[in-house]
Protein backbone atom coordinates (compact mmCIF):
# COMPACT_ATOMS: atom_id res chain seq x y z
CA UNK A 1 0.00 0.00 0.00
CA UNK A 2 1.46 3.34 -1.06
CA UNK A 3 0.96 5.54 2.27
CA UNK A 4 3.08 8.61 1.59
CA UNK A 5 2.35 11.99 2.77
CA UNK A 6 1.90 13.05 -0.62
CA UNK A 7 -1.07 10.70 -0.58
CA UNK A 8 -1.79 12.09 3.09
CA UNK A 9 -2.13 15.51 1.59
CA UNK A 10 -4.40 15.05 -1.01
CA UNK A 11 -7.38 14.69 0.66
CA UNK A 12 -5.88 17.57 3.45
CA UNK A 13 -8.70 19.94 1.11
CA UNK A 14 -7.26 23.26 2.28
CA UNK A 15 -8.23 25.21 -0.13
CA UNK A 16 -11.37 26.62 0.32
CA UNK A 17 -12.05 30.24 1.00
CA UNK A 18 -13.71 30.24 4.34
CA UNK A 19 -16.02 27.95 2.88
CA UNK A 20 -15.76 24.26 3.50
CA UNK A 21 -12.96 21.78 4.34
CA UNK A 22 -12.82 18.59 4.93
CA UNK A 23 -10.07 15.87 6.23
CA UNK A 24 -10.53 12.17 4.70
CA UNK A 25 -14.45 13.83 3.72
CA UNK A 26 -15.21 14.56 7.31
CA UNK A 27 -16.44 18.00 7.12
CA UNK A 28 -14.25 20.61 9.68
CA UNK A 29 -16.03 23.32 8.86
CA UNK A 30 -17.90 23.78 12.41
CA UNK A 31 -14.55 23.13 13.75
CA UNK A 32 -12.35 25.37 11.65
CA UNK A 33 -14.24 28.78 11.37
CA UNK A 34 -13.32 30.81 8.50
CA UNK A 35 -11.28 33.67 9.43
CA UNK A 36 -14.03 36.58 10.20
CA UNK A 37 -12.22 38.83 7.58
CA UNK A 38 -12.84 36.22 5.16
CA UNK A 39 -8.91 36.12 4.34
CA UNK A 40 -8.07 32.31 4.17
CA UNK A 41 -4.28 32.60 3.41
CA UNK A 42 -0.57 32.32 4.97
CA UNK A 43 2.67 32.98 4.33
CA UNK A 44 3.77 29.55 4.62
CA UNK A 45 8.08 28.97 5.87
CA UNK A 46 8.29 25.94 3.69
CA UNK A 47 7.89 25.41 0.08
CA UNK A 48 6.83 22.61 -1.88
CA UNK A 49 9.65 20.29 -2.71
CA UNK A 50 9.11 16.76 -4.03
CA UNK A 51 7.09 14.52 -1.80
CA UNK A 52 7.81 11.14 -4.07
CA UNK A 53 9.72 8.69 -2.09
CA UNK A 54 12.24 6.47 -3.57
CA UNK A 55 12.04 2.90 -2.73
CA UNK A 56 14.11 2.69 0.38
CA UNK A 57 12.28 5.68 1.76
CA UNK A 58 8.78 4.47 0.73
CA UNK A 59 10.11 0.77 2.66
CA UNK A 60 10.42 2.64 5.76
CA UNK A 61 7.64 4.58 5.80
CA UNK A 62 5.82 1.64 4.98
CA UNK A 63 7.54 -0.25 7.81
CA UNK A 64 7.52 2.61 10.39
CA UNK A 65 5.05 5.63 10.29
CA UNK A 66 2.03 4.07 12.20
CA UNK A 67 4.71 3.63 15.68
CA UNK A 68 6.16 7.22 15.33
CA UNK A 69 4.38 9.39 12.65
CA UNK A 70 0.94 11.52 14.06
CA UNK A 71 -1.66 10.91 11.39
CA UNK A 72 -2.69 14.71 10.08
CA UNK A 73 -6.46 13.64 10.31
CA UNK A 74 -5.72 12.76 14.46
CA UNK A 75 -4.58 16.31 14.61
CA UNK A 76 -6.76 17.97 12.87
CA UNK A 77 -10.08 16.11 14.72
CA UNK A 78 -11.34 18.61 17.02
CA UNK A 79 -10.21 18.93 20.52
CA UNK A 80 -6.88 16.74 19.90
CA UNK A 81 -3.63 18.30 21.73
CA UNK A 82 -0.22 16.95 20.63
CA UNK A 83 1.07 16.47 23.86
CA UNK A 84 -1.64 13.26 24.27
CA UNK A 85 0.60 11.60 21.66
CA UNK A 86 3.17 10.21 23.81
CA UNK A 87 3.12 7.29 26.00
CA UNK A 88 3.99 9.11 29.40
CA UNK A 89 4.48 13.01 30.74
CA UNK A 90 7.65 14.29 30.31
CA UNK A 91 9.39 17.84 29.52
CA UNK A 92 8.25 18.46 25.86
CA UNK A 93 11.31 19.39 23.35
CA UNK A 94 10.03 20.18 20.00
CA UNK A 95 12.13 20.67 16.55
CA UNK A 96 10.60 22.15 14.03
CA UNK A 97 12.61 21.57 10.32
CA UNK A 98 13.99 18.61 11.09
CA UNK A 99 15.09 17.65 7.53
CA UNK A 100 16.58 13.96 7.28
CA UNK A 101 16.10 13.68 11.17
CA UNK A 102 20.05 13.72 11.99
CA UNK A 103 19.47 16.06 15.14
CA UNK A 104 16.33 14.79 16.29
CA UNK A 105 17.21 11.06 16.30
CA UNK A 106 20.72 11.45 18.20
CA UNK A 107 18.26 13.63 20.45
CA UNK A 108 16.08 11.24 21.17
CA UNK A 109 18.48 9.11 22.32
CA UNK A 110 20.55 11.28 24.51
CA UNK A 111 17.16 12.66 26.48
CA UNK A 112 14.75 9.50 27.11
CA UNK A 113 13.08 11.33 29.71
CA UNK A 114 11.72 13.73 27.25
CA UNK A 115 8.70 13.36 24.92
CA UNK A 116 10.66 14.52 21.57
CA UNK A 117 8.53 16.31 18.67
CA UNK A 118 9.91 16.73 15.22
CA UNK A 119 7.81 18.49 12.58
CA UNK A 120 8.68 18.36 9.06
CA UNK A 121 6.69 19.01 5.56
CA UNK A 122 9.12 17.06 3.63
CA UNK A 123 7.49 13.46 3.19
CA UNK A 124 11.05 12.24 1.77
CA UNK A 125 12.92 13.44 4.85
CA UNK A 126 10.01 12.25 7.29
CA UNK A 127 10.85 8.46 5.85
CA UNK A 128 14.12 8.87 6.14
CA UNK A 129 14.18 10.14 9.78
CA UNK A 130 11.98 6.97 10.53
CA UNK A 131 14.63 4.96 8.94
CA UNK A 132 17.45 6.76 11.78
CA UNK A 133 14.31 5.96 14.59
CA UNK A 134 14.10 2.58 13.52
CA UNK A 135 17.54 1.60 14.24
CA UNK A 136 16.83 3.52 18.08
CA UNK A 137 13.73 1.82 19.17
CA UNK A 138 12.70 5.43 20.70
CA UNK A 139 9.58 5.42 22.46
CA UNK A 140 9.98 8.73 23.26
CA UNK A 141 9.10 10.36 19.81
CA UNK A 142 6.56 11.37 17.37
CA UNK A 143 6.92 13.07 13.96
CA UNK A 144 4.30 15.83 12.69
CA UNK A 145 4.07 16.43 9.21
CA UNK A 146 2.02 19.78 9.25
CA UNK A 147 2.67 23.12 9.23
CA UNK A 148 4.97 23.28 12.79
CA UNK A 149 3.39 27.09 13.49
CA UNK A 150 -0.23 25.78 12.92
CA UNK A 151 0.36 22.94 15.47
CA UNK A 152 2.02 25.56 17.93
CA UNK A 153 -1.25 28.05 17.99
CA UNK A 154 -3.90 25.16 17.86
CA UNK A 155 -2.46 22.12 19.41
CA UNK A 156 -0.48 23.05 22.40
CA UNK A 157 -1.20 24.96 25.15
CA UNK A 158 0.85 28.26 26.59
CA UNK A 159 4.20 27.02 28.70
CA UNK A 160 4.12 23.72 27.63
CA UNK A 161 7.48 23.52 25.65
CA UNK A 162 10.50 22.87 27.49
CA UNK A 163 12.95 23.25 24.73
CA UNK A 164 12.41 23.87 20.79
CA UNK A 165 14.95 23.83 18.30
CA UNK A 166 14.87 25.70 14.99
CA UNK A 167 18.44 24.51 13.26
CA UNK A 168 18.61 26.20 9.90
CA UNK A 169 15.62 27.48 9.01
CA UNK A 170 15.14 27.90 5.38
CA UNK A 171 17.00 30.78 4.45
CA UNK A 172 14.39 32.58 1.83
CA UNK A 173 17.41 34.30 1.05
CA UNK A 174 15.34 36.79 -1.86
CA UNK A 175 14.58 40.00 -0.45
CA UNK A 176 11.12 39.58 -1.72
CA UNK A 177 10.64 36.08 0.25
CA UNK A 178 11.98 37.56 3.48
CA UNK A 179 7.93 37.36 4.63
CA UNK A 180 8.71 33.31 4.56
CA UNK A 181 11.22 33.42 6.67
CA UNK A 182 9.88 31.34 10.21
CA UNK A 183 11.63 33.72 12.69
CA UNK A 184 9.54 36.86 12.51
CA UNK A 185 7.86 38.72 15.04
CA UNK A 186 4.53 36.79 14.71
CA UNK A 187 6.24 33.30 14.87
CA UNK A 188 8.21 34.54 18.26
CA UNK A 189 5.39 35.96 20.46
CA UNK A 190 3.72 32.51 19.84
CA UNK A 191 6.96 30.52 20.16
CA UNK A 192 7.73 32.03 22.90
CA UNK A 193 4.04 32.24 24.91
CA UNK A 194 4.38 28.15 24.21
CA UNK A 195 7.89 27.79 26.25
CA UNK A 196 7.40 26.86 30.13
CA UNK A 197 8.99 29.61 32.06
CA UNK A 198 12.79 28.41 32.06
CA UNK A 199 12.73 26.85 28.63
CA UNK A 200 14.67 27.67 26.09
CA UNK A 201 14.94 28.02 22.35
CA UNK A 202 18.00 27.42 20.34
CA UNK A 203 18.37 28.20 17.07
CA UNK A 204 20.97 28.00 14.50
CA UNK A 205 21.68 29.34 10.45
CA UNK A 206 24.39 29.88 8.18
CA UNK A 207 22.83 32.96 6.31
CA UNK A 208 24.29 36.48 8.51
CA UNK A 209 21.26 38.58 7.25
CA UNK A 210 18.71 35.35 8.83
CA UNK A 211 21.27 35.55 12.09
CA UNK A 212 21.18 39.69 12.00
CA UNK A 213 16.98 39.68 11.52
CA UNK A 214 16.73 36.34 14.49
CA UNK A 215 18.31 38.67 17.08
CA UNK A 216 16.77 41.37 16.19
CA UNK A 217 13.20 39.90 16.17
CA UNK A 218 13.89 37.47 19.45
CA UNK A 219 15.43 40.56 21.39
CA UNK A 220 12.42 42.56 21.01
CA UNK A 221 10.11 39.54 22.24
CA UNK A 222 9.16 40.57 25.69
CA UNK A 223 9.40 36.78 26.93
CA UNK A 224 12.34 36.06 25.89
CA UNK A 225 16.28 37.22 27.02
CA UNK A 226 19.26 35.95 25.23
CA UNK A 227 21.62 36.25 21.90
CA UNK A 228 24.61 34.66 20.26
CA UNK A 229 26.15 31.95 21.99
CA UNK A 230 28.38 28.98 21.25
CA UNK A 231 27.92 26.06 19.43
CA UNK A 232 25.17 23.70 21.26
CA UNK A 233 27.21 20.55 21.95
CA UNK A 234 24.55 18.22 21.15
CA UNK A 235 23.68 20.01 17.82
CA UNK A 236 25.14 16.89 15.47
CA UNK A 237 26.79 18.36 12.12
CA UNK A 238 23.42 17.83 9.33
CA UNK A 239 23.58 18.17 5.38
CA UNK A 240 22.24 21.46 5.83
CA UNK A 241 24.90 22.77 8.22
CA UNK A 242 27.76 21.20 6.05
CA UNK A 243 26.70 22.47 2.68
CA UNK A 244 26.84 26.60 4.40
CA UNK A 245 30.19 25.22 5.80
CA UNK A 246 31.14 24.14 2.22
CA UNK A 247 30.03 27.42 0.71
CA UNK A 248 32.38 29.86 2.92
CA UNK A 249 29.52 30.58 5.53
CA UNK A 250 29.68 30.54 9.05
CA UNK A 251 27.59 29.38 11.80
CA UNK A 252 25.43 31.59 14.47
CA UNK A 253 24.09 29.85 17.29
CA UNK A 254 21.51 31.48 19.61
CA UNK A 255 20.16 30.74 22.33
CA UNK A 256 17.07 32.87 24.06
CA UNK A 257 15.51 31.70 27.48
CA UNK A 258 12.27 32.66 28.67
CA UNK A 259 13.14 33.71 32.25
CA UNK A 260 12.03 31.45 34.87
CA UNK A 261 10.51 34.45 37.49
CA UNK A 262 7.01 35.25 35.71
CA UNK A 263 7.38 37.99 33.27
CA UNK A 264 5.28 41.29 34.04
CA UNK A 265 1.49 41.22 33.20
CA UNK A 266 3.02 44.21 30.71
CA UNK A 267 5.33 42.15 28.77
CA UNK A 268 3.05 39.00 28.66
CA UNK A 269 0.12 41.57 27.40
CA UNK A 270 2.57 42.83 25.09
CA UNK A 271 3.41 39.72 23.71
CA UNK A 272 -0.34 38.25 23.36
CA UNK A 273 -0.65 41.68 21.68
CA UNK A 274 2.15 41.56 19.18
CA UNK A 275 1.06 37.85 18.10
CA UNK A 276 -2.68 38.63 17.29
CA UNK A 277 -2.19 41.82 15.96
CA UNK A 278 -0.46 39.81 13.11
CA UNK A 279 -2.33 39.31 9.96
CA UNK A 280 -3.66 36.34 9.29
CA UNK A 281 -3.87 35.19 12.97
CA UNK A 282 -4.14 31.40 13.72
CA UNK A 283 -5.99 31.51 16.70
CA UNK A 284 -9.04 30.88 14.19
CA UNK A 285 -7.88 27.54 13.85
CA UNK A 286 -7.69 27.67 10.41
CA UNK A 287 -6.71 24.36 8.82
CA UNK A 288 -2.92 23.75 8.47
CA UNK A 289 -0.92 24.22 5.48
CA UNK A 290 -0.20 21.18 3.38
CA UNK A 291 1.99 20.49 0.68
CA UNK A 292 0.02 22.10 -1.72
CA UNK A 293 2.17 25.04 -2.55
CA UNK A 294 3.48 24.91 -5.34
CA UNK A 295 6.23 27.90 -5.10
CA UNK A 296 9.44 26.97 -6.09
CA UNK A 297 12.04 26.45 -3.36
CA UNK A 298 14.40 29.33 -2.99
CA UNK A 299 16.28 27.62 0.11
CA UNK A 300 19.69 27.11 -0.15
C1 LIG B 1 16.82 24.07 5.45
S1 LIG B 1 16.01 22.65 6.11
C2 LIG B 1 16.96 22.26 7.55
C3 LIG B 1 16.77 20.86 8.04
C4 LIG B 1 17.53 20.46 9.31
N1 LIG B 1 17.12 21.26 10.46
C5 LIG B 1 19.02 20.49 9.12
O1 LIG B 1 19.69 21.27 9.79
O2 LIG B 1 19.52 19.71 8.32
C6 LIG B 1 14.54 23.38 6.81
C7 LIG B 1 13.39 22.39 6.88
O3 LIG B 1 12.33 22.99 7.61
C8 LIG B 1 11.10 22.51 7.06
N2 LIG B 1 10.05 23.48 7.46
C9 LIG B 1 10.05 24.81 7.20
N3 LIG B 1 8.97 25.40 7.72
C10 LIG B 1 8.26 24.42 8.36
C11 LIG B 1 7.05 24.42 9.09
N4 LIG B 1 6.35 25.54 9.28
N5 LIG B 1 6.61 23.24 9.60
C12 LIG B 1 7.32 22.10 9.39
N6 LIG B 1 8.49 22.04 8.71
C13 LIG B 1 8.95 23.19 8.20
C14 LIG B 1 11.36 22.45 5.57
O4 LIG B 1 10.52 21.53 4.92
C15 LIG B 1 12.83 22.02 5.51
O5 LIG B 1 12.98 20.63 5.33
Amino acid sequence: MRSTLAHHDKRLNTSGRGGSRSVEGVELTAAVPARPDGVNWEIRSYARRGTRLNARQQESWDRHATRWVVAPETQTAPGFRLPDVFERPGPLIIEIGLGVGEALVSLATSRPEANVLGFEVWAPGVAQCLNGLSRTDARNVRLSTLDAAWCLDNLLEPASITELWTFFPDPWPKARHHKRRLVNRRFAALAASRLVPGGSWRLATDWPDYADQMREVLDSEPLLRGGVTERFADRPLTRFERRGLAAGRSIVDLTYTRPAEAASPESQALSAQAYSDRNCSMATRLPPCSLADSSKHSAS
